[in-house]
């Protein structure tokens, strides 16, 4: 099928280089539903993950293939055999199955890490794109590090993987160190000396290290690329990759200066998706940004406001709507039945099973008790609770605390594994100290708490507060997770006790010898 030359296609990469953000691993069931949302948001490729990682990422990449219909369902893979076929196991199932290989090509990575000479990447490279094509057509190949790569040889890079068989070949800025004009010219350069090029679409991948991860993108889209590789919330390694939300407006909004390139993302869904990955991840959006943060569309200044009034145009260049930000999310109270909130719940991309449901809808009713108004983010939070009880080794049965100025802050706490309940009680330094520490307790699973942050999650005194926590586990890895409650103490033990339940989950798999087949190389 012809494909018109101005649409840029959109290569989400959120559940596996967004994934990779310190503290941002979402379990298999959460992949699930961001990919669900990522199909609504109609983005052309979902990047589902590394199968060969974890037999975790395996069984969610092949979920996702199995499951998830309309975007092309892409898994990462080195340019090994075993990598290979472990994604091909894992994306065969869907309609439109991809596989990404990977190979650096930079001196850098050439000498350093690979420690191999440029004629032995390019058999590399395309032994390994020829093998992945005997299991599916579409084929992506990424020379990593390529923004570093001498320009003569990434151009034989390029023409090789061609050769080869790769449809797409992406041309990632693994290190953020680009900046706009040259990263354009790189892809320039491609168009100009790669015989073969018009036989595959370029891509574009770039990391936000110097804070240019978009306008590189963009720049390289006005050089002829035509698929950009982003993520949600520009979630990602160290300093993120590329936003999709700020991409896709970019595109939009000067649609003139971009000479008609457009995206067939339905940008009013943006907003929501935006809010699913944060809560999910538990990554907070910082308020300032760009497109979804809580200010993007907020006027404080007075000469701004007086603007606003007289004519919108004067200080706005989009339209909160565009993005999905309605004049209010208002949508449910106390006399809401059933079935107009699993429909909301849908809307958001979240499928809970009956059970989940009738008891998700139990805590909606309580909470539309305390609280007069309920809004979205109240009711992702109520849902997103309900599937990480359900999933959780752990489940919060009853917290008490007693603190004041002149008592001694202690807590009592009632957890369930399974049929078992535990009970125990411990001092702290505060209220919140008291809870976790008696949680520590009660699992045996010590956690050092190095980020506690707390916001309201909408408007009014009796909002829920949310607490988003990041917890550091002995000689484990750092896990974030959020969670709500008109009762912050509450709130900042739910958190604490998903990061828990998590990593009893990664204990359960490390004990079971699942995690003998991790890569021993270094991952993208
Ligand atoms: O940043 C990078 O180079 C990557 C590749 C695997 C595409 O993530
Ligand atoms: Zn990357």
């Amino acid at each position: 099928m012809q494909v018109d030359p101005n649409k840029v296609f959109i290569f989400d990469t959120t559940l596996r280089d967004g994934e990779q953000s310190p503290g941002a691993s979402l379990n298999h069931r959460e992949k699930l539903d961001v990919a669900r949302q990522l199909a609504l948001l109609n983005v052309d490729i979902i990047e589902a993950g590394f199968p060969i990682a974890s037999p975790d990422d395996f069984a969610a990449v092949k979920a996702i293939a199995e499951q998830i219909k309309g975007p092309t369902i892409a898994g990462l893979a080195r340019c090994i055999e075993k990598d290979i076929t472990r994604c091909a196991d894992a994306v065969m199932p869907a309609e439109k199955p991809r596989i990404h290989v990977f190979l650096a090509t930079s001196k850098i990575h050439r000498e350093f890490k690979l420690k191999k000479a440029q004629d032995e990447i390019l058999r590399q490279a395309a032994g390994s794109i020829k093998l992945a094509k005997s299991f599916v057509d579409d084929i992506e190949f990424s020379p990593e590090d390529a923004s570093r790569t001498e320009s003569d040889f990434l151009a034989q890079v390029v023409e090789a993987a061609i050769d080869a068989g790769a449809t797409t070949v992406n041309i990632p800025d693994t290190v953020g160190y680009s900046i706009p004009s040259e990263f354009g010219d790189v892809i320039k350069r491609l168009y100009d000396t790669v015989p073969n090029i018009g036989l595959a679409r370029i891509h574009v991948h770039c990391h936000n290290d110097l804070g240019l991860a978009v306008a590189n993108s963009l720049a390289a889209v006005q050089a002829g690329a035509r698929g950009i590789e982003c993520t949600i919330n520009g979630l990602g390694e160290r300093a993120g990759n590329a936003a999709l939300e700020e991409i896709v407006m970019a595109l939009k909004i000067r649609k003139e200066e971009f000479k008609g390139l457009y995206t067939d993302i339905k940008t009013e869904r943006l907003y929501k998706t935006s809010r699913l990955v944060s809560q999910l991840t538990g990554m907070n959006i910082q308020r300032n940004k760009a497109i979804v943060g809580a200010n993007a569309f907020a006027h404080e200044s007075g000469i701004h406001q007086d603007g606003m009034l007289k004519e919108r145009s004067t200080y706005e260049i989009m339209r909160p709507q565009e993005v999905g930000i309605e004049d209010t999310d208002l949508v449910l109270g106390k006399h809401s039945g059933r079935h107009a909130f699993k429909h909301r719940l849908q809307q958001m991309g979240l499928v809970l099973n009956e059970e989940e449901m009738e008891k998700a809808y139990e805590r909606f009713i309580a909470l539309a008790d305390k609280k007069k108004q309920i809004y979205d983010d109240d009711l992702l939070m109520i849902a997103h609770q309900e599937m990480t009880d359900a999933e959780g080794v752990y489940v919060l049965d009853h917290l008490q605390v007693s603190t004041g100025t002149d008592v001694v802050p202690t807590a009592t706490v009632r957890i369930r594994r399974g049929d078992e309940v535990f009970q125990d009680a411990a001092c702290g330094d505060g209220p919140v100290d008291a809870a976790l520490k008696t949680i520590d307790r009660i699992t045996g699973i010590h956690g050092k708490l190095v980020d506690f942050a707390l916001q309201a999650i909408t408007t009014g005194k009796d909002a829920m507060g949310e607490v988003s926590v990041r917890v550091q586990f002995e000689s484990g890895p750092v896990l974030s997770a959020k969670s709500a409650c008109t009762d912050i103490v509450e709130a900042g033990a739910r958190a604490y006790l998903s990061c828990v339940n998590r990593m009893a989950s990664l204990q359960q798999i490390a004990h079971s010898g699942d995690l003998e087949e991790r890569p021993t190389e270094p991952t993208p």
